[in-house]
Parts: C-alpha cells; structure tokens; sequence
C-alpha cells in the first residue's frame, strides 16, 4: 500500500455509484482521500456528502443549486470550494492533485470529464459506459496516449476483467469470446403483448439491482445489455462476433471468458456494485467491499437461457452499430437516451423506445467523427431526430 491516500474525484457523487464509491471509501480512509464531488444539481445530497468527506471542491452543473450548496457550504463554515457549470467537471478531473476519477454520471454528459482525465493520464474507473458508446476509438486513443488506467467499473465488464489473463498483448491469440450475462430484468417472462402498458415505477423496479432510473429502464429494454456488448468491443478489442449474451436471472456470475482450449473462466459474487467499485479502487490489492459474500451452499440453482431477440430487440442493435461506420454507437446511445427520458415522462410508451432508437439509426448517417466537438454535434443531430420520433409515436 503506498504511503498517502490516493486522492479521488466522484463525479455523478449523488447518484447509485457514486453513493456506492463513498461507502467503500467510508471504509478505508487511510487509502483514500476525496478531492471532488459533482452532481447536476442535487445541492442537499451533495452538501451532506461534503459535511461527511470534506472534499476540496464540489461541483454543481446547476448555478442556482451551486449558489444554494455555496451558501450552506459558508454557514457550516466547511473549507470546500464550490464550481458551477459543466467545465469545472473537467478541471476537477485532470487536476494535478488527483489520482483516481470515478466516471459515474449518467448518460452522454460524462464524455467530456471522462475523457479529461484519460487525457490527463489519471487511473479513471469507468462506471460511465455510455461514455465509450459515444467516443469509441476516440476515448480508447486518448487513454492511451494520456497514459492513463482504464478500469471497468460495470460488474460484467469488471468480471471479464478479472477473468482475462494480466498480458492484453495475448488477449486476441488466447480468448475464443466473451460471454455477458445479463439478467433479464423485470420483463424477463412477461407477455410482450402486455409492454405497451408498462410504466417507469414497473420498468425501474429491478428484480436484482438497485440502480439509477436511467439504467433501470435500459435494464428492462435490454439497451443496457447492448450498451455493454458495444463496451465490451472497445475495453477489450475482441471483434463483435466474439462478444455473446446469455441471460442468468440470479446475476451471481457477472460474466465469463471462453479460452480457445475450451475452458471457461467466470468471476462470481453477489449482486452488490460495491464488488467492482472496490476491486477498481484497490487494484492490482483487493479490499473489503460490505459486500456480503456468496454462500455456495444456499444459492441454489444458477440458470442461463438464450436472450430472446423478439422481446428485446434492442439487443441487436449493438452488433448492427458496431458494423456500422464510426460514430453509429453514438448515434444510437444518442436515441436511447432520448427515448428513455421521454418514456420516464411518460410521452413515450415502453414499447416504443425500440422504434425510436431504430428509425433514428435509419435516418443519421455519421460522418466519421475526429474529435470530441464532431461527437458532441453528431449526439445532438441525433437526439433531435429522436425528439421527432419520439413525437410523431401514439402515447
Ligand atoms: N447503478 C448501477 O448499479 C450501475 C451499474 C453499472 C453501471 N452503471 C453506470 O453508471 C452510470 C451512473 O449510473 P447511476 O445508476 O449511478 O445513475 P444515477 O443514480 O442516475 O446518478 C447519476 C449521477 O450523474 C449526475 N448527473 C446526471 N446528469 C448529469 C449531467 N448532465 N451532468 C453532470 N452530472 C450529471 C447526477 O447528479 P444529480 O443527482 O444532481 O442529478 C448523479 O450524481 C451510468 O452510466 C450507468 O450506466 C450503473
């Protein structure tokens, strides 16, 4: 263990993983210092936080939920300066006094602090996935260039992870596929005739999982699954043909690699994000966690089945995107969560989320995008046929 605490910067610090990442943190404070904590704009959330951690700087996307937590932050008389604005998101992110970024804001609007501080060569773990969705090539080049550590913070992504041998050089020689599990979510046996009444409070209510709403509902579309396989594909550079999905309601194995010799190595535990959270804190070390551990002998019974394309349709698109040209997975993340942000407003029904993210990808040609400005103009041109979508569809 190195002498003095890493320091760490949270973004998305208010939401599932970032609450995830301060427990274990909690847990370890002669390892880990807070540096930064970000939020949109849940000032009294953060402004606990701060209480808790005193980081050096908390940052508010919302100037009016900023000058609430800089006025509360002044009565308390903590010495944590407050940022407004998406831009300080980045500062805190390459700041030279920081070790490790924990990427947990959700959705599109992580891209740019992810990728500051991949620039700035930090150990960046990356919950974030549709951060890479969206930069592809362009994130994975600027990890490597900026020198820094990319790790998986997505359970199934951690569990290949661990599961792949230490020498990425000999991934492509050694490793036949990759196998995803997924859990099916809550619609797993559900009558897809019955889809189009479902509403957020069904779709955000996870047989397994506690997590924020936007991925509760890609949970139950199975987009998140196809999130992940496109994840997959640029963490670990394994054409989309070697990447698979099987479906294991008990999400107890997070995911497996498949050797060319025939052997399947699996990483197991129980369904609690602090695993992978902590397993990317503490690497190459392992730390307690709060997780509870597996007991083998009450698990009873783990089953797989194959993911069923009618009920989720949305599972292939990941492979159709990924065989498109650059910038495709954009343009699909891109329709998504549009899709899923009307639905959770309920101005689109559940079942149409599919034919959004569809007829976009049908109607928004990519032009191969070279820099975060091209990513950024291709998300928005594809959001805004998404909201034409979106309203031309019967609530
Ligand atoms: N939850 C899980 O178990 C889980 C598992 C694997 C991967 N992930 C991935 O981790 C990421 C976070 O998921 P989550 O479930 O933790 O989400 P969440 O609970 O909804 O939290 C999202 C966080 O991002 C912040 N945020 C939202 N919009 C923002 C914006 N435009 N700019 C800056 N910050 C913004 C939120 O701030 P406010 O609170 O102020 O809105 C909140 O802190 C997602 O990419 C998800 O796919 C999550």
């Amino acid at each position: 263990m190195s002498a003095s605490p890493q320091s760490v910067a949270i973004l998305g610090a208010t939401g599932s993983i970032g609450q995830n990442t301060l427990d274990v943190i909690a847990r370890h404070p002669e390892r880990y210092r807070v540096f930064a904590l970000t939020a949109a704009r849940q000032d009294e959330v953060l402004f606990e936080q701060c209480r808790r951690f005193q980081p050096r700087f908390a940052v508010l996307v919302d100037a009016t939920a900023a000058a609430r937590l800089r006025q509360r932050v002044r009565e308390a008389g903590l010495a944590v300066e407050v940022l407004e604005g998406a831009q300080a998101l980045c500062e805190v992110s390459e700041a030279p006094e920081v070790d490790a970024v924990m990427a947990a804001i959700v959705g599109a609007a992580g891209l740019a602090p992810s990728l500051a501080a991949a620039r700035a060569g930090k150990k960046l773990l990356l919950a974030n996935k549709e951060a890479l969705v969206v930069g592809g090539d362009l994130f994975m080049q600027a990890v490597h260039t900026g020198g820094a550590t990319l790790l998986p913070i997505d359970s199934e992504h951690s569990a290949v992870f661990q599961s792949l041998p230490e020498d990425p050089a000999s991934w492509e020689r050694r490793v036949d596929k990759i196998v995803l599990t997924a859990s099916g979510g809550p619609f797993r046996t559900r009558d897809p005739a019955t889809l189009a009444g479902v509403t957020p409070e069904q779709a955000c209510a996870h047989p397994n999982w506690v997590m924020g709403r936007k991925i509760s509902v890609d949970s139950a579309t199975m987009m998140n699954k196809a999130l992940e396989v496109i994840e997959a594909r640029y963490l670990f550079g394994l054409a989309p043909e070697r990447i698979e999905v099987v479906i294991h309601p008990q999400s107890v194995v997070h995911s497996m690699v498949q050797y060319r010799d025939g052997s399947v190595v699996a990483q197991l535990g129980t369904p609690d994000m602090r695993v992978p959270i902590a397993y990317g804190l503490a690497w190459p070390e392992r730390i307690a966690s709060g997780a509870s551990p597996l007991e083998f002998a009450t698990l009873g019974a783990l089953t797989f089945e194959a993911a069923d394309d009618q009920r989720f349709p949305g599972l292939p698109l990941a492979w159709s995107a990924l065989r498109g040209p650059a910038g495709t997975t954009a343009v699909l993340n891109a329709a998504n969560e549009e899709a899923v942000a009307a639905f959770l407003d309920r101005r689109l029904r559940f079942d149409h989320i599919h034919a959004v993210n569809d007829a976009t990808l049908q109607r928004v040609s990519p032009s191969k995008p070279q820099s975060l400005d091209d990513l950024l103009a291709l998300d928005e041109e594809a959001r805004a046929c998404a909201r034409q979508q979106v309203a031309r569809l019967p609530i």
